[in-house]
């Protein structure tokens, strides 16, 4: 599985943090980065010259890479962004209006929600689904706070901080048949769980490029259903390259939200990574992922664990377990499975206070663990021997204190 084709993991670390971002990534991401800088280096879609045509080429391929990816017939309707913040930013700031209502979820990210408060700030409203403790939504919840004003639903394709897979087709059926745009946030499953935003009804997919794309960071992006630009206004303007004799953004996909010398060497390593995700499979990843998150939830059981998060089910779960030793402060568990074991994993709110509000672990959150195609069953046994010792050593400390206590 982990072979020939990615640049390996340091030796002397068991990296589990690949929700937050993807390590190591493919050697071929690496190589087309450096073939970039070496060789093109031209500005996309400015120039003329031979270099900033090749530039432009990248910047079409990659677009080309991530519309076959995602089955959307055509690689304009991707507009490329450093993030899928600045994805979301565009979604929901470039689509909402005072007056309007918004739907989304009590488990999505700040990256979604603090653009939803800033537009409930400017009078949009804003109807806040709780989910179950699992992080799991019912459809049906979402069609009872639909209303005449409604305009579009925001929903994660999986929760952050549980891996909770999200009722994402049901949710888009509601949405089509209401006539309400459906946007998801698919930073946790963008190149591990299949997405077609036809045969799901996604009207704009917001992604990022570094977690199961394994592209660099600082690339993302967001699909935009054809005619949707045109309730869309840009959240950026600026140079493009096009249409140089007017000071009004060019209304034309995608140079309408791409405004500034983009990211061009990332979004090279980015076609590199679709390139690689696809020749894998996204099934072959998946299945992959979810055996190494079975293996770590079955572990989990002989450990003195206070609390597994979640539904406990890899089938419906992106590979991320999050859990809590019992009597020990979630930051203080990962510091000591970094110092003492070298295992790097992600502790607290994970930039999702709702999130961690609905499943029960507010204010201090969680120990998240997130697999990757590059874990191996050897990292998973490692992480939970490390849980274990720390477990039982926190559990022989109370044991000491409840003796002392008693004397
Ligand atoms: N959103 C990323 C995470 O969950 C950074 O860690």
């Amino acid at each position: 599985m982990t072979g020939t084709c990615q640049h390996r993991m340091k030796k002397d670390v068991v990296y589990l943090d690949n929700a937050a971002t993807t390590y190591p990534k493919p050697k071929q991401v690496l190589l087309a980065m450096q073939r970039f800088m070496v060789r093109t280096s031209g500005s996309p879609g400015r120039s003329g010259h031979r270099l900033s045509l090749d530039a432009g080429r990248v910047m079409l391929d990659t677009r080309t890479a991530l519309a076959a990816l995602f089955g959307v017939a055509d690689p304009l309707r991707i507009v490329l962004t450093k993030n899928a913040t600045e994805a979301l930013n565009i979604a929901v700031c470039g689509l909402l209006k005072p007056g309007d209502h918004a739907v989304t979820s009590s488990m999505e990210h700040n990256s979604l929600m603090r653009p939803l408060r800033a537009m409930e700030a400017r009078g949009v409203g804003l109807s806040i689904v709780p989910c179950s403790p699992e992080g799991l939504l019912d459809p049906a919840d979402v069609i009872r706070v639909i209303r005449a004003e409604t305009k579009a639903i925001f929903l994660t394709h999986a929760s952050n901080v549980t891996g909770t897979i999200m009722p994402i087709a049901d949710v888009g059926g509601i949405a089509r048949e209401r006539g309400l745009i459906f946007c998801v946030d698919a930073a946790q499953t963008a190149g591990v769980l299949p997405i077609d935003v036809e045969a799901m009804t996604i009207d704009l997919l917001a992604f990022t490029g570094h977690k199961s794309l394994f592209g660099p960071q600082g690339t993302g992006g967001l699909y935009i259903r054809r005619g949707l630009e045109k309730k869309i206004a840009p959240v950026m303007t600026g140079g493009t390259g096009s249409r140089s004799e007017f000071e009004q953004q060019p209304d034309f996909m995608p140079d309408r939200y791409e405004a500034g010398t983009p990211n061009t060497v990332g979004y090279a390593g980015l076609e590199a990574a679709v390139r690689y995700v696809m020749g894998q499979g996204v099934e072959k990843i998946r299945a992959h992922e979810q055996k190494l998150t079975r293996l770590f939830l079955d572990g989990l059981e002989d450990a003195d664990v206070e609390k597994v998060y979640g539904l406990k089910d890899p089938s419906r779960q992106a590979a991320i377990v999050s859990f809590r030793l019992r009597g020990a402060d979630p930051a203080e568990t990962a510091q000591q499975l970094d110092e003492r074991f070298r295992i790097l994993c992600r502790p607290g709110l994970h930039c999702a206070p709702s999130a961690h509000r609905t499943i029960g672990s507010y204010p201090l959150g969680t120990v998240r663990f997130s697999f990757g195609y590059f874990n191996t069953v050897g990292h998973v046994r490692a992480a939970l021997e490390a849980v274990k010792q720390l477990s039982a050593g926190i559990s022989s400390i109370r044991r000491q204190n409840n003796l002392r206590r008693k004397r």
